[in-house]
């Protein structure tokens, strides 16, 4: 009998070293006397990084919302599911037992049916942190349509462009939403995206706020009617264990956003597998995890690893700003939670408020409290355990990737000693490597270098929609036989990983992922700009900011380079989205090049961290008398 919960350090190096060794016994096992299937595999794993090709669990026939919701209705059907704490604290919070989830899930999985959506079917999801959302995925999953969550601070072309990429025939949205103070016109912006997506021919629309929209006939319809009418009941489609469960984008370095692909079996396995060892989930926690849906942690630590355990799990609309900076605080006492699970960004941005926000409210109900998105740094690190951990519950720092699906670094409360700005060890079953720039694995411990994996893991994203060519080239081909994730690691004298940030040109900015690139190509399209590139630098609360270098075009007319910087960033927002906008901006005559023509951003980015004192070589460039400009222009 395997066991779903580790509860020493003994036993984890014990199953750990279990599950490196006969990889398809272990995840075999934990399979075998977790989970309902309609039918069990033939095949456990079939694996080549080379293809690349991976399937866990072939042969197997699941529907994975049977065991988000149809399992637990005997043991806990009138357990709540799902908590929905609303935007304003005036608003009463939603508690939804599994059984009502369930029949929620149903009805709106008969609409979709109703509305043509079948099997394989891609539907978009853009709506705001309200229970429609887990809504709409699970029914999606339930009739085995491929839910594309796009999130909902994406602009109308971000939007288009995924909706277009995927070729998603449905859209569903609101008519606006809350945040905080603020109210957002979320189905203008889908108005805006459909304006380039003829395919789409329907679009759901949720009352949340109540604002007045403009209905397009025949495309449009309100979904409060329609789920009104819907039968409480359907079916489960039974789907392949490699079935595709959802696509999530995600910024490349290059080019537009990939659309990860995962699948059925493996992700189901692995998120409920993880969750429930490394925030220790008892039958009677509530658990709260303040990610946005529309990213890879919301979709398997919000929806799919929690309630595959039978748990309570929080979605909470707004912002920790509102009504004041202690609303965090406020949720926790009130809800009772015994997880909480947040991002290094809000961690900075609260402690910056300073503890007396927290005084007054009882987190005495935590138990674990979690990290996730960007690496931690000491001093927020050491405020989260003091001031919310109370030095009783301990951080899990956790390392992931939209591209992995489930946590893959991460130590396991109470079991593994943590270690300030540390993910610490491999989950059970991870096999990590560092390697050196000549491509070499580094063996031993206290070493320093990029980040990859060596084995396969049943939750990673099996290709890119429409684009297994770039999939093979972004994560298999940097290394023989291995996953690249992109990040610099270091690895200590106990072994403990700490990861140290990405190697190549993404930049994570509050916990979001953004491409130079289609943010470089936004600023592009203003009509005096000639050329741009994009670099990160350290942000005490975002962790890092946007610095943007610009060279404009020779026009002989001045401008106002105030009101350019203003329109660039319009320009950013309306591609990308808000959080994409630049903090500082730098005007120049050039850019430092390699005499391929490639942008030395790694020069870029010292000068705008305000370090030259190590630029490095740069005699080699094609250009190297900017370098003292830009330096003594700097921002
Ligand atoms: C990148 C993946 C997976 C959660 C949301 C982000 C960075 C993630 C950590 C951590 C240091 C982290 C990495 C990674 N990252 N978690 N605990 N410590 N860095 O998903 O948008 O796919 O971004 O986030 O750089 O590669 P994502």
């Amino acid at each position: 009998m395997s066991n779903f919960h580790i509860k020493h350090l003994e036993e984890y190096f014990q199953v750990y070293r279990k599950s490196v060794r006969n990889p398809e016994a272990f995840w075999e096992e934990i399979a075998e006397e977790h989970f309902l299937w309609r039918k069990k595999w033939d095949k456990v794993l079939t694996w080549d990084f080379n293809t690349p090709e991976i399937k866990w669990f072939e042969g197997a026939k699941l529907n994975i919302t049977e065991n988000c919701l149809d399992r637990h209705m005997l043991s806990r059907g009138n357990k709540t599911a799902l908590i929905f704490e609303p935007n304003s604290p005036d608003e009463k919070a939603q508690h939804f037992s599994y059984k009502q989830l369930y029949e929620k899930v149903c009805k709106m999985a008969n609409v979709l049916k109703s509305q043509g959506v079948k099997k394989g079917d891609r539907v978009c999801v853009y709506l705001p942190m309200i229970p429609e959302l887990t809504i709409s995925v699970l029914a999606c999953a339930r009739i085995g349509a491929i839910h594309s969550v796009v999130f909902a601070g994406f602009s109308a072309s971000a939007i288009a462009s995924r909706i277009k990429d995927s070729d998603c025939k449905i859209v569903i949205t609101s008519d606006g939403s809350f945040r905080g103070k603020k109210v957002i016109d979320l189905k203008s912006i889908v108005d805006q995206a459909l304006e380039e997506c003829p395919n789409v021919s329907k679009v759901l629309v949720v009352k949340r706020t109540h604002q007045p929209i403009e209905i397009t006939k025949g495309r449009d319809l309100w979904l409060e009617p329609l789920l009104k009418e819907a039968y409480p009941e359907c079916a489960p489609e039974i789907m392949d264990a490699e079935d595709p469960l959802f696509i999530l984008y995600t910024s490349g370095s290059t080019g537009s956003p990939k659309g990860m692909l995962h699948t059925t079996a493996g992700y189901m396995v692995y998120t409920a597998y993880t969750f429930k060892n490394i925030f220790q989930y008892k039958e009677t926690d509530v658990y709260w995890c303040t990610a946005d849906i529309g990213w890879i942690t919301g979709h398997s630590y919000i929806i799919y690893g929690p309630l595959c355990n039978g748990a309570t799990t929080v979605m909470f609309e707004g912002v920790p700003s509102y009504p004041d900076f202690s609303r965090f605080w406020q949720i926790i006492e009130k809800h009772k939670i015994s997880q909480f699970y947040t991002a290094p960004t809000a961690i900075r941005a609260l402690a910056k408020e300073g503890v007396n926000f927290l005084e007054n409210c009882n987190l005495s109900t935590l138990k674990v409290i979690g990290t996730v998105g960007e690496p931690i740094n000491e001093e927020a690190w050491h405020w989260y355990d003091d001031n919310v951990g109370q030095n009783k519950a301990p951080i899990v720092d956790t390392w992931f990737q939209t591209e992995t699906g489930g946590i893959m670094i991460s130590p396991i409360p109470f079991v593994t000693p943590t270690k300030p700005t540390y993910a610490t060890l491999p989950f059970i079953g991870v096999q990590l490597a560092l390697m050196d720039h000549q491509g070499e694995e580094l063996k031993g411990n206290q070493v320093n270098g990029r980040l990859a994996i060596k084995f396969p893991w049943p939750s990673m994203a099996r290709t890119i929609w429409g684009n297994h060519k770039r999939y093979k080239e972004t994560y298999f081909s940097t290394y023989k036989n291995m996953y690249f994730t992109g990040d610099g690691a270091l690895r200590d004298e106990v072994g403990y990983y700490r990861i140290t940030g990405r190697v190549d040109d993404v930049i994570i900015v509050s916990g979001h992922n953004l491409g130079t690139a289609p943010i470089e190509d936004a600023i592009n399209e203003h009509p005096a700009v000639a050329e741009s590139a994009i670099v990160g630098f350290p942000h005490n609360i975002k962790g890092n900011a946007l610095y943007g270098y610009v060279i404009l075009k020779d026009t002989g007319e001045s401008r106002r380079q105030d009101n350019l910087k203003n329109e660039i960033n319009q320009i950013i927002t309306e591609q990308i989205g808000p959080i994409a906008k630049l903090d500082k901006i730098q005007f120049t005559s050039g850019l430092p090049k390699t005499r391929s023509g490639k942008i030395m951003r790694r020069i870029l980015r010292k000068i705008a961290e305000k370090d030259t004192s190590n630029l490095g070589d740069i005699s080699t460039l094609l250009n190297p008398e900017c370098v003292q400009d830009i330096i003594d222009n700097v921002v």
